[in-house]
């Protein structure tokens, strides 16, 4: 690897993420955090201008955002940083790759360029800004299957909206079925862009959060080849891939100091509510056989013919 240029000049979350904090003392609301996302996307769809390099990073909550994030900041920048100094140990990777909706949320007219063309969203496939769709930058989309996703989702918000202890599983459950959720309903949101993935095989790659816990260091290499940034034979042999999935791994990051006590800039919130149990299959300790069934079935139905299965 070359050696590092200085982490302290090239990631201060600030310059990337945020100029006004959304309430710096206090953990947001679900109102809260709904109007902070829905103001970003207005922003965002205005003034957002797509580059031809830019590459998004897109997600359903709860899917493996963190992770994704963590693996293409890793796999983007390994040229500038040493294994040691890598702004992953130091900095949630929420704060390493900005949320375009948040990001917009503070910075409604931003036109100023970004020092990695890396971005991240949770914004559906038909409400993308309209020059990411008309441009040719990349799009990389992780989905997981929806009762872990659906579990994950209960515990984060257990976590951070620990100030409203109303939520009852059984009707956050009934509401996921229903698909009521801040972007859209989970399934139209993985059809959008597994339909674009079909349509633009070149531009929108489709992961699957199953599959890259079975082999990282597979989908990690494709993940980089379709972003720009192949790993060489030589880098292979020295073992750069197998670094970067060992640095990203989920006893890794969840152990960094950042990640157990750190805070978001921007919105505050634990870091260590993007770290849980980083399992597949988690769902079975909590969900009966009925639920797990009706989840099933919501999903056979809504992705009937569309050639996609978990
Ligand atoms: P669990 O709650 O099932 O543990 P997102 O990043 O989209 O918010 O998704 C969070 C989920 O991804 C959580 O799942 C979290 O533990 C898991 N996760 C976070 N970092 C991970 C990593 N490095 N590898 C695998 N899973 C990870």
């Amino acid at each position: 690897m070359e050696s590092s240029v200085s982490t302290e000049n090239n990631y201060t979350s600030k310059s990337r993420n945020c100029k006004e904090g959304v309430h710096p003392e206090t953990l947001p609301t679900a109102e809260e955090m709904n109007s902070v996302v829905s103001k970003g996307i207005e922003h965002a769809q205005e003034n957002f201008r797509a580059k031809p390099d830019d590459i998004f990073l897109c997600s359903f909550p709860k899917s493996g955002t963190t992770w994704l994030k963590a693996l293409s900041f890793a796999t983007a920048t390994r040229t500038r940083f040493h294994n040691s100094e890598n702004p992953l140990l130091t900095k949630s990777p929420h704060d390493c790759i900005p949320f375009l909706e948040i990001y917009f949320n503070n910075n409604p007219t931003m036109h100023e360029s970004v020092d990695l063309p890396l971005w991240s969203t949770h914004i559906p496939y038909s409400s993308l800004p309209k020059s990411i769709i008309d441009s040719s930058c990349k799009i990389v989309y992780i989905c997981r299957d929806p009762k872990d996703t659906f579990i994950s989702l209960w515990h984060f918000r257990k976590r951070i909206e620990s100030h409203n202890p109303g939520i009852i599983f059984e009707e956050a459950f009934e509401l996921f079925c229903k698909g009521s959720s801040f972007y859209a309903p989970y399934w139209e949101h993985f059809l959008g862009y597994w339909n674009a993935s079909l349509e633009f095989p070149d531009r929108v790659l489709f992961l699957k959060y199953e599959e890259m816990m079975e082999d990282t260091a597979l989908y990690l290499k494709r993940l980089a080849e379709f972003i720009g940034y192949p790993f060489s034979l030589q880098e292979e042999n020295e073992g750069v891939v197998q670094n970067i999935v060992d640095l990203c791994s989920f006893e890794n990051l969840s152990n960094l100091e950042v990640n157990k006590s750190g805070k978001r800039d921007c919105i505050v919130m634990n870091n260590n509510a993007f770290f849980r149990k980083g399992k597949v299959g988690d769902w079975k300790n909590y969900l009966t056989s009925e639920m797990a069934e009706r989840l099933d079935k919501i999903i056979e139905e809504k992705f009937a013919g569309s050639g996609f299965k978990f």
